[in-house]
């Protein structure tokens, strides 16, 4: 089936609202560069994106596309000022792309740091390609559905990931678990767009927010602690686990 085709045929299962035309110019960049050869079929059409499995060549990839609309984009610019680092133009596709290639960023600065995150294949516009996390028939569950039989293992993982985001001057932000997926019984931590530097005035809030989050999650499995994982993050305490 022709890539056109195929568009059209997942333009129909998701409304269409998300194939704006510069969402299609930036997948048609990215197929004509081979990053994209098909795609097999949505995996999240969530508020402020939609992911696809796609492949390019046989390989699986995961595509994420930014939503251009009004609501995305006032939580992003929300964001946005946090990070003085993205100063872009006021409207709304450059806000939307600046966003994008944030993620991609990010991204690549985690993976290189070693924290387990999907990695990161090319970004053009509104629109991410990266590894994809998951099974040939469905993509990892998220930790909120996932079945964890691991529980100590997981915490253990993802708070050596914290500490290491931390290290490379990163917080997430955004952590729970429905921002972590768990494949083969490993965490992946995933949605980065939204990340703070750790030398901004909201850093400590967003960490403790996220701190917060994750230990109200585990203690359903372990007895776990805010104040020591917050202590061993920001490396005022040598182990934890
Ligand atoms: N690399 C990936 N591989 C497999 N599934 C993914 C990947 N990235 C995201 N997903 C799925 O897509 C959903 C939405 O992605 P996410 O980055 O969290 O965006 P948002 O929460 O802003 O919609 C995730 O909850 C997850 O189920
Ligand atoms: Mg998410």
């Amino acid at each position: 089936m022709s890539w056109e085709k195929e568009l059209d045929e997942i333009l129909s299962k998701t409304e269409g609202e998300v194939f704006e035309k510069a969402t299609l110019q930036s997948l048609w960049k990215l197929m004509s560069k081979g990053y994209i050869s098909s795609f097999d079929f949505p995996i999240s059409t969530g508020k402020e994106g939609n992911v696809f499995r796609a492949k390019r060549d046989g390989e699986f990839v995961a595509v994420k596309i930014y939503r251009i609309n009004t609501s995305t984009f006032r939580n992003i610019s929300k964001y946005l000022m946090y990070d003085s680092l993205y100063k872009v133009k006021k409207d709304r596709r450059s806000i939307i792309f600046a966003w994008a290639k944030k993620e991609f960023n990010t991204l690549k600065k985690l993976y290189d740091a070693g924290v387990r995150v999907p990695k990161p294949i090319a970004n053009e516009g509104n629109v991410i390609v990266m590894e994809y996390i998951g099974s040939v028939s469905q993509a990892a569950p998220l930790l909120k559905n996932a079945a964890i039989e691991n529980a100590e293992y997981v915490f253990c993982k993802l708070a050596e990931y914290l500490r290491l985001m931390y290290k490379a001057g990163i917080v997430h932000a955004d952590f729970s678990e429905y921002n972590v997926l768990i494949h083969d019984g490993e965490p992946v931590i995933i949605d980065v767009g939204q990340t703070v530097g750790t030398d901004n005035p909201m850093a400590f809030e967003f960490l403790k927010r996220d701190v917060k989050n994750i230990t109200k999650f585990f203690r359903k499995y372990i007895s776990v602690d805010e104040e020591s994982l917050f202590r061993y993050i920001v490396g005022e305490k040598d182990e934890i686990c």
